[in-house]
């Protein structure tokens, strides 16, 4: 990766562990900028996809905004020393808490999901005597083609305020005392591999933006959400520069500033999970390589069947090649059948191997958990010919020092 054999990382950092190019996240990240830099826009880097602190300074010092949806990420993001203004604060289910500490940062928009957040938004500013900055959330009912999990734009989805709402909710929000609209925001679904349902909701967007200039509501930002999708493995995802190409003759009309939330698309192939073949298990019917990451490291094969590549990395026993090419299921040690990494592989393994899953830079270690008591991986960063740990390794010590004994 870059200049750095992964063979040195894997003696230097142990398996399972997770590595981030630091040049890829930012050749990513500046397709956006370059794409569309014939606007006025701002890139809000959504900080959920992989929120390490060595990643998100990398981003702001790029210049990034950030797209937040809890209190957690909004304090990384001002660790790292980004100012409030240049987050977002999306999500659909904001406490009176969080609403307060974000307004005390100076955040930078609310991205509304229902009337009784505005109200609660209103009563908090109302409180701390300043003017919450909102955009309204809507949903636009645009199929994203991606899976049901990760698609947020439909009626039935929990997601924002419907077409037909949203204007009377405008409405209602400028007649709120505390309350400044600033703009219009949309998201319909992640892993969008097509440009059709981003020029849809697009569509529907600016049919709202016009009947607000008809009411006086006059806007300054229109955000859409997340970016496109990755290939994992054979996918034909749409590349940032034909996403861009598509929208722009829309969006150069409307006189605003665009704001995107792109996560999977800056970080997911800048990112490798790399782990160790423990055991191998050829059965009659199956061929199993247990490995040292599971489920708990990366879910995403688990809870959307999401096919991830695996290729080996470091053949320690290069060219004795005891079991030949097999068909095998790349699984983990933990209890359960759904514990698997990949399916029907065809590779030549030995024990001892290093394999590399990729595109694993977005919602692998974010995901990940705990279950079986077993510690997180670590994360490392490589640029050029240097690398750095951005993460220790957690302890098993450390996964129950929270915990009591229970005292008679
Ligand atoms: N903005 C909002 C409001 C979102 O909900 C999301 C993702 C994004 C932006 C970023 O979308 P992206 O550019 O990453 O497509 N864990 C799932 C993905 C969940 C996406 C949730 N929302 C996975 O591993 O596939």
């Amino acid at each position: 990766m870059e200049q750095v054999s992964i063979e040195s990382l894997t003696k230097q950092y142990g398996t399972p562990c997770y590595v981030y190019s630091k040049q890829a996240i930012l050749e990513e990240y500046r397709s956006y900028t370059d794409s569309f830099a014939s606007l006025d826009h701002q890139i809000c880097y959504a900080v959920k996809a992989n929120s390490n602190l060595a990643v998100l300074s990398v981003l702001a010092q790029a210049g990034a905004g950030f797209d937040i949806v809890s209190r957690g990420e909004l304090m990384r993001v001002l660790a790292v020393g980004v100012e409030g203004s240049r987050v977002v604060f999306s999500g659909v289910g904001k406490t009176y808490r969080d609403i307060e500490y974000a307004l005390t940062q100076g955040i930078g928009c609310f991205n509304v999901e229902s009337i009784s957040e505005l109200a609660l938004i209103n009563e908090v500013a109302k409180t701390l005597d300043k003017s919450a900055p909102i955009s309204l959330r809507v949903n636009p009912n645009v199929d994203a083609k991606t899976h049901p999990y990760i698609s947020t734009g439909l009626k039935d989805n929990k997601f924002g305020i419907t077409h037909e709402e949203a204007i009377a909710v405008y409405e209602q929000a400028a007649a709120l005392s505390h309350i400044e609209i600033v703009g219009i925001d949309c998201h319909i679904g992640s892993q969008l591999t097509e440009v059709a349902p981003f020029v849809a909701a697009l569509d529907k967007v600016v049919e709202l933006i016009q009947g607000l200039r008809d009411k006086g509501i006059q806007l300054r930002h229109i955000d859409l959400g997340g970016g496109v999708g990755v290939r994992y493995i054979d996918e034909t995802p749409v590349s940032i520069e034909t996403f861009a190409a598509a929208l722009l003759p829309t969006l150069s009309k409307l006189g605003l500033t665009v704001f995107f939330e792109p996560g999977r698309s800056i970080v997911a192939n800048a990112g490798i999970l790399l782990t160790q073949v423990d055991v191998l298990k050829p059965t009659a019917h199956k061929n199993f390589a247990i490995v040292d990451a599971a489920m708990n490291d990366l879910i995403r094969p688990a809870l959307y069947q999401a096919e991830m590549a695996v290729i080996p990395s470091v053949l320690p026993n290069a060219g004795i090649d005891t079991d030949g090419t097999k068909a095998w299921d790349i699984v983990g040690a933990i209890c359960e059948t759904g514990d698997f990494l990949a399916k029907d592989r065809l590779l030549s393994l030995n024990q001892g191997d290093t394999l590399a899953i990729t595109g694993a830079g977005a919602y692998g270690f974010v995901m990940s958990s705990n279950y079986n008591s077993r510690p997180r991986a670590c994360e490392v960063m490589v640029s050029d010919e240097s690398h750095q740990l951005i993460r220790k390794r957690e302890t098993i010590e450390s996964l129950y020092e929270n915990e009591v004994l229970w005292q008679d």
